[in-house]
């Protein structure tokens, strides 16, 4: 079976209870459930990690090389912004990655405008909340399926 890692990054943790005009209202286990559902519904599995320590989200990663997994999905919070050592890490693997957003950054603060990690991804999907990370599960998956044909 093909599987797809989840990846969330920094303060995402807090998905509920932070800034709900921009975030909404459910929790990371609440959109955890979702996409675990749509992934049963797709024939995946999925794997799902979140941290705020930035080492060990490169430290998963690296793991990720190792066990093979077919796509990536992330929302790396701030890191997007800023962090080489996470964009390093993502441009390790040769599987296609997908960067999702809850929010619209595009739409946001100019610091939220740039992602350091898009060079290493195939897009970018932002500003859907919930859906962001159902359409990013959608676009690896077919990414999964068009590598295999
Ligand atoms: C975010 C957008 C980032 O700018 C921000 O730092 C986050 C969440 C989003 O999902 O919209 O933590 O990645």
């Amino acid at each position: 079976m093909k599987k797809v890692l989840v990846l969330h990054g920094v303060n995402l943790n807090m998905f509920g209870k932070r800034d709900p005009e921009h975030y909404g209202t459910l929790t990371l286990d609440e959109i955890n459930e979702q996409i675990a559902m749509l992934a049963n519904e797709l024939g995946c599995l999925v794997q799902i990690f979140q941290t705020n320590h930035e080492g060990e989200m490169v430290e998963r990663i690296h793991q990720a090389h190792q066990e093979k997994v077919n796509a990536v999905v992330v929302n790396a919070g701030a890191w997007t912004h800023y962090s080489y050592a996470i964009m390093d890490a993502l441009g390790i693997l040769t599987v296609p990655i997908i960067e999702v957003h809850m929010s619209h950054v595009q739409a946001r603060e100019q610091f939220r405008r740039f992602s350091v990690i898009a060079p290493v991804t195939k897009g970018q999907i932002s500003g859907f909340g919930v859906n962001s990370y159902l359409l990013g599960l959608r676009a690896a998956w077919d990414l999964i399926k068009i590598s295999d044909e």
